[in-house]
């Protein structure tokens, strides 16, 4: 049975989109057969990594910062498919900066040259083998999604395992409406969960489901519209009532 980690970066926790979306994905996930840990880093104790390449250099495979981490760090050992569940907050938010950077000891720093990038591999004892995204941004474009993808890809190079694809969502608060999906929001969240049997089924997401589940929710200027109106509306100054103004 295939074990993934799913990480969800989001700041918001379940009230996030990320969670919103990763909740369907991760049920297809398990529909499909495997099993599925879903950690949120803002609800560890992860410090910053500090830059000494002690668990490169000095104890190879093992990071000195003693906090949650080291409980981690078994679980990433032993999964196949790492998750990367990353909202963008320009560009991502900082618990899940602080775990990626503490990946750094499942990474040999054995160097070799691929398609002219330096790159380094996972070590023998991390079994993972693919790395997928799904990233969700506020605004219209997925354009917005771009940091996010360039880091998943990254990572996944420098780890030398496959990259399997990201579902990009962008305006993805506009999934719901008073609290409830829209239909179109109903149908990215059937894709996500489509994506999650694709991703153990076949390794990687089709180009449909992708589509799916970035579809257009809203038109562009509709959601600046209403973008915009909800900042003048916050920052209009409040109206004093009749009894507060002492008329
Ligand atoms: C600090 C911060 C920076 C953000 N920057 C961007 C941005 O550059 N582009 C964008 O499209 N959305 C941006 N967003 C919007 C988030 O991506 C959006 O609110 C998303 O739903 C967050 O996911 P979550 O609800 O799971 O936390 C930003 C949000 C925050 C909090």
């Amino acid at each position: 049975m295939k074990n993934v980690i799913v990480v969800n970066g989001s700041a918001r926790c379940e009230r996030g989109v990320t969670a919103l979306l990763l909740a369907p994905f991760i049920e297809g996930i398990r529909e499909a057969g495997a099993e599925v840990e879903l950690i949120y880093p803002i609800r560890y104790h992860i410090k910053p990594c500090t830059g000494e390449f002690h668990c490169w250099y000095e104890k190879p495979g093992s990071c000195y910062i003693k906090d949650d981490m080291q409980d981690l760090y078994p679980e990433l050992r032993g999964a196949d498919i790492l998750v990367l569940g990353m909202p963008v907050y320009i560009p991502l938010p900082g618990a899940m900066q602080s775990f990626l950077n503490r990946l750094c000891p499942l990474i040999e720093p054995l160097l070799e040259t691929r398609r002219g990038r330096t790159r380094a591999r996972l070590r023998e004892d991390v079994r993972l083998s693919r790395l997928a995204l799904v990233t969700v941004s506020g605004w219209w474009e997925k354009g917005n999604c771009g940091t996010a993808v360039r880091v998943a890809k990254e990572l996944a190079a420098d780890m030398s395992i496959r990259y399997a694809g990201a579902l990009l969502r962008p305006h993805g608060s506009f999934i719901l409406h008073h609290g409830e999906p829209t239909d179109a929001g109903r149908r990215v969240l059937d894709a996500a969960r489509k994506a999650g049997g694709e991703l153990i089924e076949k390794g990687d997401f089709s180009r449909a489901v992708r589509r799916e589940v970035s579809r257009p929710l809203v038109p562009r200027g509709e959601l600046r519209t209403r973008y915009n109106w909800a900042y003048s509306d916050s920052n209009r100054p409040p109206v004093k009532s009749d009894q507060e103004s002492g008329t």
